[in-house]
């Protein structure tokens, strides 16, 4: 996918000048704008007449392509519902229609007329933030392992009239920000639509050794099974028991900030498939649980983003990558295996595995001295049971660093709601066997995954993202990306 370009400028005269599309948000209002009467009066009126006709009308989720006018081979307008009603949502509206002609349209390039676009509950750096992160976001394709791939979006090339130097030079680093946002939510889903035979531990090691490749502020190591061996790791191995695939455990360091500088922590569950082991799946969408490794994809697409943003902080990227299978040598209901905290775990059900390879991968965190630790994991049906697919689950052991996720989410529309970590819960994980069961009873399937988490990150900060519901859709069938939006918001607004 080659990446759509997105400039803000100052453009006085917008009859002049040429461009393959000239893109006006319209209102659902009688009289034409400024810049659609300049427009409609190049282009001899064509404009009102498609009002008119009732083609055209302004309203959200409308859209329409004219012959050209001025310096533009055609014209789009794009419906923007009521003035007084524009806010985020209307907004986001606005974006979603747009993109949505853009893939449609075999133009190259376009410039949105934004002169006086304004949204009531948000700013100009917000809705420039919204239109790069969705347009790229709607450029995406999956490519890898079909012979005929859907059409690519034309676009190459997005200019944004603010009418205005000052705000164009704002409205650019809002653009940059959005743009490399949606760059990093689209690497997230191509790692994640990977099939499982493609997308292994080893592939991910890969992609990671890559980064550092590429970018001189990233260093990679990749831990083997031996090397986690050596640090105790016995219940992230126990997971990769039953598998040929070797199991890896990745560190991708950024190092944006100053040297003291404590980092932020991402630990990526990456379970690259999930059978449930012994403990086997049902078979019906079985083939979704390629998507385990969400968590990892979504550690991967933020530091991409972090990388190509330059943000001045330390970040440091673990992915927890192994496949769960059953086999002759798997881990069976009712094994009792060591981590690396020293704690013993029983492994009531192996089916419950992304708990087992997070809670060595937290403890192995702490060496890295974090300001915070958030962990990203398709860990529980049961979350999808209580929040669907619209709220990714957030659990924490700190208000602020909640409150901050919980905002971040807001803010980029990448949203999540707060669950609760109460000890009342842990008893649930307590048995006769070993010093924590790796499954609760019945109720509450998230909040105990969770807790079993909270027994390894009582060291420090720790935030903890239930995305099961969130990181893919099933109908039609893809990765969503999901929280690289949220999560990159709030390493940027960390950075300054
Ligand atoms: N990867 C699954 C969770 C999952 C299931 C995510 C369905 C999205 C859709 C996880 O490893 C798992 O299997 N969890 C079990 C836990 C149970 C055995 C306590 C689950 O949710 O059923
Ligand atoms: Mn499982
Ligand atoms: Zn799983």
């Amino acid at each position: 996918m080659p990446a759509i370009t997105f400039t803000a400028r100052n453009i006085q005269d917008i009859t002049k000048g040429s461009s393959q599309c000239a893109i006006l948000p319209m209102y659902q209002q009688k009289k034409l704008s400024d810049e659609a009467q300049l427009l409609d009066d190049a282009a001899g009126g064509t404009i009102k007449a498609a009002m008119a006709l009732g083609d055209f009308s302004g309203k959200a989720g409308e859209s329409c392509f004219l012959p050209g006018a001025g310096g533009a081979k055609r014209l789009l307008l794009v419906g923007c519902g009521v003035r007084s009603a524009f806010d985020r949502g209307a907004a986001r509206e606005f974006v979603r229609t747009l993109a949505k002609a853009l893939n449609a349209t075999q133009a190259k390039d376009a410039v949105l007329h934004a002169q006086k676009f304004e949204v009531k509950d948000a700013s100009q750096g917000w809705l420039f933030n919204t239109i790069a992160r969705e347009i790229t976001r709607a450029s995406y394709r999956y490519t890898e392992t079909v012979s005929k791939p859907k059409q690519a979006m034309k676009l190459a090339r997005l200019v944004v009239n603010t009418g205005d130097n000052a705000k164009a030079k704002a409205g650019q680093q809002a653009l940059d920000s959005g743009a490399a946002m949606g760059r990093g939510i689209n690497e997230a889903r191509r790692l994640a639509d990977l099939p499982g035979n493609i997308c292994t531990p080893t592939y991910l090691a890969q992609q990671a050794r890559k980064l550092a490749r590429e970018h001189a502020k990233v260093s990679t190591t990749v831990l083997e099974e031996k090397k986690m061996k050596e640090l105790g790791m016995g219940s992230l191995l126990s997971v990769t028991a039953g598998t040929d695939q070797p199991a890896k455990l990745i560190v991708m360091n950024y190092k944006g900030g100053k040297t003291g500088d404590k980092p932020y922590v991402l630990v990526g569950k990456g379970i690259t498939f999930d059978s449930g082991g012994i403990s086997l799946k049902p078979g019906a969408k079985m083939d979704e649980m390629k998507y385990d490794m969400g968590g990892a994809a979504s550690v991967f697409g933020t530091l991409n983003a972090v990388v190509e943003m330059g943000l001045p902080i330390n970040v440091v990227g673990i992915v927890a990558a192994a496949e769960n299978m059953p086999s002759g040598g798997a881990t069976k209901p009712g094994d009792v295996v060591t981590s690396m905290s020293g704690k013993t775990i029983e492994v009531l059900n192996t089916d419950a595995e992304g708990r087992l390879v997070l809670c060595d991968a937290l403890t192995f965190a702490a060496r890295f001295k974090p300001k915070v630790v958030i962990d990203i994991a398709t860990l529980t049906g049961a979350c999808v049971v209580a929040l669907g697919s619209h709220a990714t689950g957030l659990y924490a052991n700190q208000d602020k660093l909640a409150r901050q996720l919980l905002d971040a989410g807001d803010e980029s529309h990448d949203r999540a709601w707060r669950m609760p970590l109460w000890d009342d819960y842990q008893k649930q994980l307590d048995t006769n066997f070993a010093d924590v069961a790796n499954i609760g009873g019945p109720g509450g399937g998230s909040v105990t995954a969770a807790c079993f988490l909270a027994r390894f990150t009582e060291d420090y900060h720790w935030a903890h993202l239930d995305i099961a519901g969130s990181a893919w859709d099933s109908a039609p069938k893809g990765a969503t990306g999901r929280p690289v939006g949220l999560l990159t918001q709030y390493l940027m607004e960390r950075a300054h």
